[in-house]
């Protein structure tokens, strides 16, 4: 069983940052920036909490959709910088929209968050006919959890969210999801601290570098390693399970972490970096929402239209990694 996007919407904060605006915190340049990264620009949330730029993007999408929320039966959520530890964003977006008759959590795959969770909403859709619609949405403000003085780390990220209200179908798909365990301290924010007197019986909680709570640690030339590895490794192994390639993809639509990292992986799968939905440049790393946020530019522009098919390829802390493969 496949799904069929009915609707996609998007909410991006009215602050930018420019490379240059990052000369006032950090030793940077523009050029650094953009030759090593391919990012000019980034939306960053000022008044906007994740929940209300959560909540816009739904609106948008659910308009677009142009359904009743009434007939939402699942909404889930997928941040990693959430305003609330508890309730879940997806139960704010929840109550914010009037959506009476829905379940409602969140999903935490980092970066990979957006494919896990259309997996995830279509495994439900698939196993509870009752269900007509699901609401998916991403949000992420991880410029609240930057650490100012990482030049390395601070000038990727940016914030936005986006949606989609999705239903079942014939239409063609696979997915593929994965984590490597292994790899939590290539990329790690701690939630609280932990008490070194304690001895548990893991010892996974040595070898961490050290970082305040809250602040976003990532080995970058590791993770970026890893990811040029994973994102052709995510598609093929999707792709195999229902005898496509990559030359059957009308567009690849990737997480957007460094431009460098797309042309990698494009030469990997051999196809033109022409075929990728490239948003970086003025989206920069917004997390889970960064894949939803450049489809949905894409459907926008025209780029996308129906009965192509899609590769969404994402990876991130986990370390995590995953595609799902569709026809729009
Ligand atoms: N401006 C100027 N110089 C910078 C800089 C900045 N913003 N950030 C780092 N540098 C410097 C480094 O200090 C280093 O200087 P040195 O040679 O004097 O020590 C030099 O640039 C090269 O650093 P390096 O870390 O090797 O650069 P890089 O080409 O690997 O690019 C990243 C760094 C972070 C952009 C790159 O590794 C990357 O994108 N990794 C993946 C990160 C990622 O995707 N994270 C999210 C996953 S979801």
């Amino acid at each position: 069983m496949g799904i069929n996007i009915l609707g996609m919407g998007s909410y991006l904060p009215e602050q930018i940052l420019t490379n240059d605006d990052f000369k006032k915190f950090v030793d940077t340049n523009d050029e650094w920036i953009r030759t090593r990264t391919g990012i000019q620009s980034r939306h960053m949330s000022g008044w906007e909490p994740v929940w209300y730029m959560a909540k816009q993007a739904a609106l948008d999408a659910i308009s677009k959709a142009g359904i009743d929320p009434g007939d939402i039966g699942l909404v889930i959520c997928t941040t990693v910088t959430p305003d609330f530890l508890t309730p879940s964003t997806a139960s704010i977006i929840q109550y914010e929209l009037g959506i009476e008759n829905a379940a409602a959590f969140d999903l935490n795959a980092a970066c990979s968050g957006f494919v896990y969770m259309m997996d995830t909403a279509r495994r439900f859709l698939e196993t509870d006919g009752s269900m007509k619609y699901a609401l998916i949405v991403s949000s992420e403000a991880l410029s609240r959890f930057m650490d100012y003085e990482d030049r390395g780390t601070c000038i990727l990220f940016g914030d936005g969210a986006a949606a989609a209200v999705i239903e079942r179908s014939d239409k063609m798909y696979s997915s593929f999801l994965g984590s490597d365990g292994s790899g939590a301290r290539k990329l790690f924010a701690r939630n609280c601290s932990v008490a070194p007197q304690v001895k548990v019986e893991s010892d996974f909680d040595d070898g961490f570098p050290e970082k305040p709570v809250h602040q976003l640690y990532q080995d970058g030339r590791e993770v970026y390693k890893f990811a040029v590895k994973a994102l052709p490794k995510a598609f093929r192994s999707a792709a195999e399970k229902i005898g496509v390639t990559s030359a059957d993809i009308d567009w690849f639509i990737p997480h957007q972490a460094n431009i460098r990292i797309i042309e990698t992986a494009a030469k990997s799968l051999e196809v033109s970096t022409d075929k990728f939905i490239v948003t970086i440049d003025h989206h920069g790393n917004t997390s889970s929402a960064s894949i939803p946020l450049a489809l949905c530019e894409a459907l926008e522009n025209g780029r996308v239209t129906r009965g192509q098919k899609l590769a969404l390829v994402g990876f991130g802390a986990g370390l995590t990694y995953g595609s799902v493969i569709i026809e729009y």
